[in-house]
């Protein structure tokens, strides 16, 4: 009987004694008594670090552990509460600073190629090959989620940014349509205060007014110019008219909330809106999935509208980042996390939830309401006519430190008198700083 061969029966060579009392260290006895240590069947596990602690974003959270557990995975939940992620970025860089790294974490855009460079992150080629990810993603997400042509990141869903969302019924009390211009959308708020209402819905964080910033730039300026100014930080757009103009509407929208904005998360800003104490809000679509989770029905208690000035469509995609362990229990649980993602069925339950529309592109429509059909429509008409664009406040156009810049100069804007020419010079140099 040679060592390692597999044995019904116990080798009688030794003593039973000497492989009965097995120490930790007594593997090299266990199978010189020619029994054979089979592997445990690996337990899947993952702690996954996510911000998706809102009514809605919870809810879609909730069915991708039970997907996991379904599969026989074991989910530690590793959540962290702030939308827009600045908070769960912090958790994150202490936990790898500490060498105690979350197994999955929720990271998107330029992040991922960072963490990727630094070998924090474990390739994903494996299940992207047997998965067929390089047929099923769209060529945009696929470039956001690889390095050096390696997966480093399972895309969930594509989120469209540049919305407004409207309650028609305070709407239509007041006598205002829904503005298709920032001339119409003006006079519509100002009709609205006039009347006691608030026009616009708005937490005051960096992250929430960077939205509202960078939808003013699109609608003002369109596609072309938002890339120039806040992808290629060109400072010729940085500085001129046309950003000086965005400032002077985001002051005017200043104008436009309640004096309690400082600080609302952005899903108490939606509860706003739901209960009428507001009629409109700038948010991306997983302020959908809030006010379906809450029981609302689109196209009756809130529309889901473009926003003024011109058309396009600002991009924010979540994905999931692995950061490698030796441990084969997480290693395993990383791989069928991976898998399940992007798996049909996880892609229409997720979505639908979360008020997003799949990553991937071979999915049927039927189980989606009229705002995620208009983002699917919306999305191949933006990216027929060039004018899909990275949402800079998501983390999606460029470095941490430069979003920062654009974060700081903003929200110190909305919250203070700066002028518009100030503003925009400020932009620049920090920006220029950044780089
Ligand atoms: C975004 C994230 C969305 C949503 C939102 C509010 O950055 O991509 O999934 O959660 O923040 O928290």
């Amino acid at each position: 009987m040679v060592m390692g061969e597999t044995s019904k029966m116990p080798n009688l060579r030794k003593p039973a004694a000497a492989c009965s009392v097995l120490s930790m260290t007594a593997l090299a006895t266990v199978l010189g008594c020619g029994l054979t240590v089979t592997p445990a069947k690996a337990e899947p596990t993952v702690e996954v670090l996510h911000y998706w602690t809102s009514g809605g974003e919870s809810k879609a959270a909730g069915a991708l552990r039970q997907d996991f557990e379904a599969a026989g995975g074991k989910w530690i939940d590793a959540p962290v509460a702030g939308g827009g992620g600045d908070a769960a970025s912090t958790v994150l860089r202490s936990r790898v600073l500490a060498g105690d790294p979350p197994n999955a974490v929720q990271l998107k855009g330029p992040n991922i190629k960072e963490w990727a460079a630094q070998g924090k992150l474990a390739p994903l080629d494996e299940v992207a090959k047997a998965e067929n990810w390089d047929a099923i993603l769209p060529a945009m997400i696929r470039d956001v989620v690889t390095y050096k042509g390696h997966y480093y990141a399972v895309p969930v869903n594509i989120h469209r940014v540049n919305w407004l969302w409207v309650n028609p019924q305070v709407m239509q009390k007041a006598g205002v349509a829904i503005p298709k211009t920032w001339d119409e959308f003006n006079a519509a708020a100002e009709k609205l205060k006039a009347a006691g209402i608030v026009p616009l819905a708005h937490g005051g964080q960096p992250w929430q007014e960077a939205g509202l910033f960078e939808g003013i730039v699109l609608g003002m300026g369109g596609a072309d110019f938002y890339k120039k100014a806040l992808v290629e930080l060109d400072p010729k757009a940085l500085t001129s008219d046309t950003m000086v103009k965005v400032f002077d509407q985001l002051r005017k929208m200043r104008g436009y909330v309640d004096e309690g904005f400082a600080g609302r998360e952005w899903n108490r800003a939606a509860a706003m809106l739901m209960n009428g104490q507001a009629a409109m809000q700038i948010m991306g679509d997983w302020e959908k999935g809030e006010l379906t989770a809450a029981g609302k029905v689109p196209g009756k208690d809130f529309v889901c509208a473009n926003l003024p000035g011109q058309s396009g469509y600002t991009v924010n995609a979540d994905s999931f980042v692995m950061f490698t362990s030796a441990n084969a229990d997480r290693g395993a649980g990383q791989k069928l996390l991976a898998k399940l993602i992007l798996g049909k069925k996880f892609q229409e339950t997720f979505n639908v939830l979360k008020g997003s529309i799949p990553a991937r592109q071979d999915m049927a429509r039927d189980s989606f309401d009229e705002c995620a059909v208009k983002s699917m429509d919306d999305l191949k008409a933006a990216v027929d006519s060039n004018s899909v664009v990275p949402s800079m406040a998501h983390e999606m156009a460029v470095p941490g430190a430069v979003r920062g810049a654009f974060l700081d100069v903003v929200t110190a804007y909305f919250n203070s008198g700066m002028t518009s020419q100030d503003a925009v010079k400020r932009l620049a140099e920090a920006v220029d700083l950044a780089k």
